[in-house]
């Protein structure tokens, strides 16, 4: 996809988002408002608010970074949304004069950075933006290339009376990225959704945050802190910068 930009996904999507995706784990809340301690959180990728919105309800000081007008705009049109300070930038490149106690990024959404320059940019970028001994939670997918064969597959994602939903993705190992489409198709037609991602293992992203100045601290199997193990399909991982 030679026109995928950091704006496509949100922009394409934002209209259906949140009737797709509207659920959240409530333990996310509660490790999330823990672990800000009373400080300033930055979410990366906040999209339309679905972790940022209940985040604020606690009590939270919350504001957000996002490529994508269009979710932003879903974001706002909430109670509560225009509330929520957001920058519009791409996450791996963005200045902002406030320093955090905690930043996260859910959803897979580091992934979103196409290339491992533009992953150690955004650590960079963001332990710049953190206080001393502040914290930085991935969310993320633990990667299983067994779901691909001859780099490629499809999966069918629910089937209605009047819609099929479906995900055609193409691996590519060289570059560790996936290139998806989202298909619904229905009597009126086909609608895609784009999404491409570039994942990483957790070691890697661990090597990363390292050149950028931070410590893994926690990496649990799930909001709820389970342990992470050989069995984890995704990882919430806990990077701290160092107190001076
Ligand atoms: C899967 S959604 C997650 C939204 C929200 N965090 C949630 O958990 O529901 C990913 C979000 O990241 C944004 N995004 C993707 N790539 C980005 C980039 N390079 N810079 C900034 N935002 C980006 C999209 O616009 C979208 O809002």
């Amino acid at each position: 996809m030679h026109d995928y930009t950091a704006e496509t996904y949100g922009e394409r999507i934002a209209d259906i988002y949140d009737s797709w995706y509207a659920a959240y784990d409530e333990r996310s809340i509660d490790a999330l408002a823990e672990l800000a301690q009373g400080g300033r959180v930055l979410e990366l990728g906040i999209g339309t608010g679905r972790i940022a919105l209940p985040l604020r309800s606690r009590g939270v000081t919350v504001q957000g970074v996002d490529a994508s007008a269009a979710m932003v705009a879903k974001l706002r049109a909430k109670p509560g949304g225009a509330a929520i300070p957001v920058t519009l930038s791409s996450f791996d490149d963005f200045a902002l004069d406030e320093r955090f106690s905690l930043a996260f990024i859910a959803f897979n959404t580091f992934f979103a950075l196409l290339t491992q320059a533009q992953q150690i940019r955004c650590m960079e970028t963001v332990a710049r933006h953190l206080a001393p001994g502040g914290r930085f939670v991935i969310e993320a997918f633990v990667p299983d290339l067994t779901r691909f064969v001859s780099g490629q597959t499809m999966r069918v994602i629910g089937v209605d009376t009047g819609e099929v939903r479906s995900d055609a993705s193409l691996l590519d190992l060289a570059q560790q990225r996936v290139t998806s489409q989202h298909i619904v198709l229905t009597e009126g037609g086909v609608r895609l959704y784009p999404v491409t991602l570039r994942y990483a293992w957790p070691s890697e992203l661990d090597l990363m945050a390292r050149i950028a100045g931070l410590r893994l601290e926690h990496r649990w199997a799930d909001w709820g802190q389970e342990a992470f193990g050989r069995e984890s399909t995704k990882h919430v991982s806990v990077y701290q910068r160092a107190l001076l």
